[in-house]
Order: structure tokens, then sequence, then C-alpha cells
């Protein structure tokens, strides 16, 4: 009887060290759409691979009822450790308890997961990425009159939307109080839509006229959208418009004239950062930080990837160098 207890303890033990050398890791998406996701998704599996882990990828398509299945599907799939994208910071906080309830660690990758006791927020500097469009907006406005700025931020439901108009404001606020700056129209872009975008910039050039100086949008594919209804109005190229991202597409505006500029963020750093801290946290082992960051129900640990400001003077020297994008492709 003892032999046999001993023996099932020793299988366990194995299957347990099985699961820790090969572990498997449960990444949960909002969407795959917007191009930088895929390639997140891609440098996260290759890296993971690279470790020995294997990953089961789920994406929710920008639905927080799946996203919250998705999470607890991957917990009865038993995954050793959860990276998370959350489409809603709120509304994931319940499927980090599912989690914590199962006892299986969380990371929240990018975007912040709130009120939720997770393990580790690993992403770029968000208020960084802010301050890099408002910057680069405020160093190009007119001096010698009120200039005239639309504004488009991202979803409500992404806790970097905030962070990103939070950086804007560091260097817009001070300029607006001071009349400088007049914001003639600003709003929200649900799920971080270009065409909720452009229906945004539809709505200001019809409320404020055609006499505007530089939309300060917060990424790429937002953009896009306001640039299309620039296009339409024949603005395009006359007004100043900011990005993030680095999208193929947004490259090849920057180069064309329409998009003045991107916040390039090395996707590879954070998505192969990501993988090994996974995969060292379901090996039981503590990855070191940089920072800490409070999400309502503790002090997260946490690490801020940096990112570049980018435009056609530098964008050869920094996002084809790096290798995101081959220059034939920006033809
Ligand atoms: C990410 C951006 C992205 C946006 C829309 C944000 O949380 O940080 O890189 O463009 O979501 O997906």
């Amino acid at each position: 009887m003892k032999l046999r207890l001993a023996l099932a303890f020793v299988a366990l033990a194995a299957a347990a060290f099985a699961s820790r050398e090969k572990p498997v890791i449960g990444l949960s998406l909002d969407t795959l759409k917007e191009e930088r996701w895929q390639r997140d998704r891609d440098t996260f599996i290759a890296e993971a691979k690279k470790l020995g882990a294997t990953v089961i990828v789920q994406s929710a398509n920008s639905d927080d009822t799946r996203q919250v299945r998705d999470v607890e599907s991957l917990i009865s799939r038993k995954v050793d450790v959860l990276v998370i994208v959350p489409h809603n910071g709120a509304a994931m906080t319940r499927a980090v308890k599912s989690a914590n309830d199962a006892k299986i660690p969380v990371i929240a990758y990018d975007r912040l997961i709130l009120n939720a006791h997770i393990d580790y927020y690993l992403t770029f500097d968000n208020v960084k990425v802010g301050e890099a469009q408002g910057g680069y907006a405020a160093a190009r406005l007119p001096k010698d009159r009120t200039a005239r700025i639309v504004r488009i931020y991202g979803a409500p439901t992404d806790n970097n939307a905030k962070l990103f108009k939070q950086g804007q404001d560091n260097v817009l606020a001070p300029l607006i109080q001071a009349g400088r700056v007049q914001v003639v129209h600003e709003d929200w872009a649900l799920d971080w839509k270009p065409e909720n975008a452009k229906k945004i910039m539809n709505a200001a050039i019809t409320k404020a006229g055609r006499n505007i100086d530089a939309v300060v949008v917060s990424n790429d594919g937002t953009a896009g959208g306001a640039i299309q209804a620039l296009l339409e109005e024949g603005l395009a190229g006359k007004v100043l418009v900011t990005g993030q991202d680095a999208d193929l597409a947004a490259c090849q505006r920057i180069l064309r004239g329409t998009q003045a500029m991107t916040v390039y963020k090395p996707l590879k750093n954070l998505a192969s950062l990501a993988a090994r801290v996974a995969v060292e946290v379901a090996q039981g082992k503590q990855p070191a930080t940089t920072a800490t960051l409070d999400n309502g129900a503790k002090a997260v640990p946490s690490i801020f990837e940096t990112v570049i400001s980018v435009d056609k003077e530098n964008l050869l020297s920094t996002v084809v160098a790096d290798g995101f994008h081959p220059a034939a492709a920006l033809k």
C-alpha cells in the first residue's frame, strides 16, 4: 500500500515537473484585426516554442462575453499560466477571479486589467506614447494665432486609451489653458474602429469647418479612418495627423505625406519578454520587474518598454532598420 502511494506521488511529481519543463500558456487576445496583434501573437508563440512551451491562442473579436468565456475555457484546459490582452480592462476582472481560484497566474499584456489580482503587467510606456503624439503636433502648430485641433481618442474600454490621452494632455493642456491651442472637436473611437474615427472626423469638419491644423489621433488604425475623411474633403496632407503602431499602411501614408507621424513600439521586445516571463512564472520563478502600477486591487509588478517617435525623417533608421517592415514594402 505504502509503495503504491509512493509510486503515485512520484508519478504526480513527474507530471508537475513535465508541465513546468514544457509549460502550456493560454494567450487570450482581444482581437486579431489590427496588424500589430498578429505580430504580437506570432512573436510570442515563436519565443515560447524556443523555450519549450506551447501556446493555446484565443481571440475574442472585441467581445467581452466571448473573452471571459475564452479565459474560462483556457482555465478548464488547465494551462499553467494565462497571458491576457483585455478588450475591456474592467470586464476581465471576473475572469481573473476564476484564474485566481484555479491558482493559475495571470499576466496582463499591453493593456492593464483593473481591480484584479494579476501577477504581472508587461507593456510599453503608454503615457510616453501620448506625450510623443501631443509633443509632435504641438511643436508644429502655428505660433502666430490660436491653433485649431481635433482630438480622436481610442476605445473608452481600453485603459491604454486613457493613458495615451493623459500623455497628450501633459503637453497640450498648458497650451490649451494659455489659449494658444483650441480643441474644436474631440471624441472617443469605440473599439478603436477606423470607421468610428472617420465619423468623428466627419463630425469635426461639419461642426468646425475645414480650418483645422492638426488631428491628434491615438493609433494608426483610427488615423487611417480620420485621413479617409480628410481625403474626401481634399484636406489630406494639409492637416497634421498623428498615430501609433507603425502599421504598414501608416508608414506608407507617412512617406506619402498624408500622416505626419506614428509611434513605433518594438513589438518583438515586448512579445518575447512576455513569453520569457510566462515560462518563468509557470516554472514557479519570480521574474524581475522594473516598476509597479496600481490597478485598484494591488501594486502590480510591471515592465514598461520604450517607444520611438517616427516621421518621414527617421522611418528608415528606425522601423526599417529594425526589420519591422522591409524597405521594399514601403514603396
Ligand atoms: C494598444 C495599441 C493599439 C490599440 C488598438 C492599444 O491598447 O496599445 O498599440 O493600437 O490598443 O488595438
